[in-house]
């Protein structure tokens, strides 16, 4: 089968088109045909050798796929060949993928393929650190870094609908529209103001009660400057660099928290949780309330196109693959 395949890490440049062996199903898991493939940025730490989970050279990138079962292994009941479903994986880069069952979430026939590899990792982390690490709901405010990416827009549209006042930081003005245009009642283009200032401004020096940071070392310090009393930072990528290490004690004064938040604890350890959220998303999408942005499909081969344009900085949204 056609698969992305890189046999050193480092830049996008790695990444080239492959035939590897079709894998084959195995107890316990299911094998998909894969119709679109959703671009995540760990994919891109994953290519560099940086991400948590390291290449065994040669190794393909992917984590989430939507597609069609081709077959399911021994002691699979509840999945069928046939069925339209999006699944965490490993090596999704490729024509098939093999996931265990107990990570395949079926599809609604109201989510196409190309939403549905779109929808998993963005949406569900959204919604776990607005609802599972945090409790976010009426009269609480959440500050989303990066409000304009695939987390952040679905961020924004999720807190929204809790009920929460939503600041977004972006990192140019065309950015700011679309997070504007999703429901952030206020946009920051952290390129050319300091956010915390703006924030402490416009919610009279309290601060925020809950910000969802995925950038690290350029907002974290920043972001516990513009964290209310008794407010919670939730620390769950690093796409500008670890932050340095922190002083617990500084979070005294104002009683606030810091925590970290990492997707795999929920889809590994808490599948039916897991299911639960996605089915709650799907009707959220179903109602119109949450809307996918899809910003960018490229043919599988043009992986490293995509991941060029996720790493510089334009991209909005999701980008996809398709095979
Ligand atoms: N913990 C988890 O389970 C989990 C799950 C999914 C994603 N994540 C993390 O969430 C973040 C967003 O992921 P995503 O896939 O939705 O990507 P994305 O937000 O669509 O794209 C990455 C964005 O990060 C921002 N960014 C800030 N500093 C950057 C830098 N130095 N280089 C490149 N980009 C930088 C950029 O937005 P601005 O220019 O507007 O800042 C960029 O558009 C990533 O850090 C990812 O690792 C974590």
């Amino acid at each position: 089968m056609k698969a992305i395949v890189f046999a050193e890490t480092g830049g996008p440049e790695v990444l080239a088109l492959g035939d590897i062996p079709k894998p084959g199903v195995r107890p316990g898991a299911v094998l998909i045909k894969n119709h679109a493939i959703g671009v995540n940025f760990a994919d891109t730490r994953f290519r560099q050798g940086t991400y948590t989970v390291k290449p065994k050279l040669p190794d393909s990138p992917g984590m989430e796929v939507a597609g069609v079962i081709e077959a399911v292994g021994d002691g699979v009941t509840n999945l069928r060949p046939g069925m339209r479903v999006a699944a965490f994986t490993s090596r999704a880069y490729a024509e098939y993928c093999v996931s265990p069952a107990f990570m395949v979430i079926p599809l609604p026939d109201s989510v196409s393929f190309v939403d549905g590899a779109a929808f998993l990792i963005q949406v569900l982390t959204a919604y776990h650190l607005l609802h599972t690490a945090d409790s976010t709901g009426p009269g609480r405010s959440v500050l989303v870094h990066s409000a304009a990416g695939g987390v952040g827009l679905a961020a924004v549209q999720l807190a929204k609908v809790a009920g929460a006042r939503v600041f977004g930081t972006v990192s140019s003005d065309a950015k700011a529209g679309l997070a504007t245009e999703n429901g952030a009642d206020t946009v920051i283009n952290y390129a050319r103001e300091k956010f915390a200032d703006e924030v402490l401004r416009l919610t009279g020096d309290r601060g925020v009660d809950l910000i969802l940071d995925a950038v690290g070392k350029p907002t974290f310090e920043e972001g516990l400057r513009c964290l209310a009393p008794f407010g919670h930072l939730v620390l769950y990528g690093r796409a500008g660099g670890a932050p340095d290490p922190l002083n617990v004690s500084v979070l005294s004064p104002k009683s606030q928290k810091v925590s970290a938040f990492s997707l795999p604890t929920l889809t590994r350890g808490f599948p039916d949780k897991t299911r639960e959220s996605a089915e709650r998303c799907f009707a959220l999408m179903r109602e119109g309330r949450i809307k996918l942005h899809v910003a960018k499909t490229f043919p599988l081969a043009q992986a490293a196109e995509a991941h060029r344009y996720l790493e510089s900085r334009q991209s909005t949204g999701k980008l996809i693959l398709i095979p």
